[in-house]
């Protein structure tokens, strides 16, 4: 007996070194981040003003960096809350095992990071002090940004108004607190854009960097169904009630197939006045995460080119149940 436990002793001391050792190995090889880039984005007009349309109508920077009432259809952004973080997001609600919150974007929050720093992170998701970001934060979709539209985020974040607002710490579960070290790319490559006359390719470039597939195309263990692309389903327990996200694959009976282009911009710009974007609704009535707010301020000819893209995709028939109320 007492060699049986001299044995196991050993054992285990031995499985512990190697844990140790495996931990140590592990912390310090990931995340594998590229140095950061020696950059100085030059602030100019176009750029603060590009920067602004995309961070708050295209790329959802400020939809999920600032606060939202969803007292109100699709949640508003609260007045003077732009940037400054605090959103929650947590398990049942957007599948995230454990808590993360959106940072302080504004200068109060990231105005010590370097141009350098704040492009590594929105591409490829290694913070300035090395820590990797959960993918809820689209830095893989970001990714695929150009270089010119990367800088003008970048000079309109530095023309934030600062807010001081501190966020707390994020926690997420084992055995994610070690995966999410392994999800940041390891490089960005600059490119430049399709241009507009390439409509088709200009519109797979928008739908990248404003998310959709995020939340249209439904995913099992944290990777995308490719059965599904795009075909909706993807579910969000909200206090008032599950959504689930739509087919929006040109399936006739199931998707988008029979809506025209107009229609689909017409859905959009529905939602762009002020007193549309502030209706208020009942707890337990419908009310839907999908961000026509921020979507109604896209140019015409911007969900003109997501529409023609969509129409490329593959049509699936796949039924889904938009709503059910809370019990
Ligand atoms: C779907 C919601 C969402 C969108 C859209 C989004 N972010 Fe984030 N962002 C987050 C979350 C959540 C975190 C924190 C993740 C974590 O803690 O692992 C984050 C982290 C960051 C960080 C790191 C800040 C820090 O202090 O560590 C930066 C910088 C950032 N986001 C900038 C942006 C920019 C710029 C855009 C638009 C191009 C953007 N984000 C779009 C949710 C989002
Ligand atoms: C945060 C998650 C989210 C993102 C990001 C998102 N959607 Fe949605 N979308 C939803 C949900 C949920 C619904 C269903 C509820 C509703 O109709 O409001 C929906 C509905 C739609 C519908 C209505 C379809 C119908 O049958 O009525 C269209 C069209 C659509 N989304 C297109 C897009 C496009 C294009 C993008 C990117 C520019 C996008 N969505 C990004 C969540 C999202």
């Amino acid at each position: 007996m007492k060699k049986f436990f001299k044995v196991l002793g050993i054992i285990v001391g031995v499985l512990a070194v190697v844990i140790i050792a495996f931990l140590f190995y592990f912390n310090a090889s990931f995340p594998k981040a590229e140095p950061v880039p020696n950059i100085k984005v030059e602030i100019t007009p176009a750029r603060i003003a590009r920067g602004e349309y995309l961070a708050n109508n295209v790329a959802g920077c400020m939809d999920c960096h600032s606060q939202r009432d969803y007292t109100k259809y699709a949640g508003p952004i609260i007045p003077f809350t732009r940037g400054q973080g605090g959103e929650r997001y947590d398990g049942p609600m957007a599948g995230v095992p454990g808590v993360i919150y959106a940072y302080n974007i504004t200068p109060a929050g990231i105005g010590n990071w370097s141009d350098g720093e704040l492009i590594r992170a929105i591409t490829t998701g290694v913070t300035k002090d090395g820590k990797a970001l959960f993918p809820l934060m689209p830095y893989i979709n970001f990714n695929h940004l150009s270089q010119e539209d990367l800088y003008s985020i970048v000079a309109y974040i530095r023309s934030l108004k600062p807010v001081e607002n501190k966020i707390p710490e994020r926690k997420l579960d084992f055995p994610m607190n070690l995966i999410v070290k392994t999800i940041p790319l390891s490089s960005y490559t600059p490119a430049s854009a399709p241009g507009m006359s390439d409509t088709l390719a200009y519109g797979k470039y928008l739908i990248t960097i404003a998310n959709c597939g995020d939340c249209h195309t439904p995913m099992d263990k944290g990777q995308p169904i490719k059965s599904l692309v795009f075909a909706g389903g993807m579910e969000f327990h909200m206090p008032w009630g599950t959504i689930r996200t739509a087919n929006i694959t040109p399936d006739n009976e199931t998707g988008i197939g029979k809506w025209t282009k107009e229609q689909f911009i017409n859905r959009f710009k529905s939602l762009a006045s002020d007193s549309v974007q502030n209706v208020p609704v009942k707890p337990h009535e419908f009310n839907t995460i999908m961000p026509w707010t921020y979507y109604a301020g896209m140019k015409d000819e911007d969900l003109g080119a997501i529409y023609t893209y969509l129409r490329t995709v593959k049509p699936v028939h796949h039924e889904v149940i938009k709503y059910t109320v809370a019990q």
